[in-house]
């Protein structure tokens, strides 16, 4: 296993964990989700500004925003197909990270170098005993993490194209964010930028 960091309790970061070969195959899975299931731009449920960062999905549940507000769903929101199915690489990688039931969503984040997202919770989910697996390819993000309370303390620290970060346990409800990329760190992506992908369990088994 590689290095693992615990950050805070149940925080855990292992930097490093996919060595280059392994981030091309994870690249390879992510755009072919993404041939069938495009990028599209969410907007916030309160303001309906336009998130900077643009998302998909593959799984049998998506993350998704818009006016409606926050929420999973089985279908693109453009499209109106159903999302790719997830791919067995990425399923692998949240057992290997820590979970015990399957994933039902993977969100893609793509972030062009000038966006970031602001400090939130993941808590969409209705099991919150899973935890969230994310894993971070092409140029490195300042990574912002806090505790469970809004307002908090926070850490920040710099995830790089195959480093691996978990929220669970004491941390799943942990406060984070991405300050900012670090154009032109990675030669991964040829358009530049960064990947996030974050594996989640939505629902509550048995
Ligand atoms: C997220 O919280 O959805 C993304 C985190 C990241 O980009 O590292
Ligand atoms: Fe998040």
């Amino acid at each position: 296993m590689t290095d693992r960091l615990e950050l805070a309790p149940g925080a855990f970061w292992y930097p490093a964990a996919f060595d280059a070969r392994a981030q091309a195959d994870l690249l390879a899975d992510v755009r072919a989700v993404l041939a069938q299931a495009p990028l599209f731009t969410p907007t916030m449920p309160r303001t309906g500004k336009s998130f900077s960062v643009r998302m998909s999905n593959c799984g049998p549940l998506g993350w998704v925003s818009d006016g409606s507000g926050y929420r999973y769903q089985s279908f693109h929101p453009d499209t109106r197909q159903p999302w790719p199915p997830l791919p067995d690489r990425l399923q692998a990688a949240y057992a290997r990270f820590g979970a015990a039931t399957p994933a039902e969503a993977c969100l893609i984040n793509y972030y062009a170098p000038d966006a970031r997202m602001s400090l939130h919770q993941d808590r969409d989910e209705a099991d919150l005993t899973a935890p969230v697996v994310s894993l971070s390819l092409g140029d490195t993000a300042l990574f912002r993490l806090g505790g469970p309370e809004r307002g908090g303390a926070t850490q920040a620290i710099r995830l790089a194209s195959g480093d691996v970060f978990v929220l669970s346990g004491p941390s799943r409800l942990a406060f984070h964010g991405v300050d900012r990329i670090l154009g032109g760190s990675s030669r991964l992506l040829q358009e530049g930028g960064r990947f996030n992908l974050t594996l989640r369990r939505v629902s509550c088994t048995g």
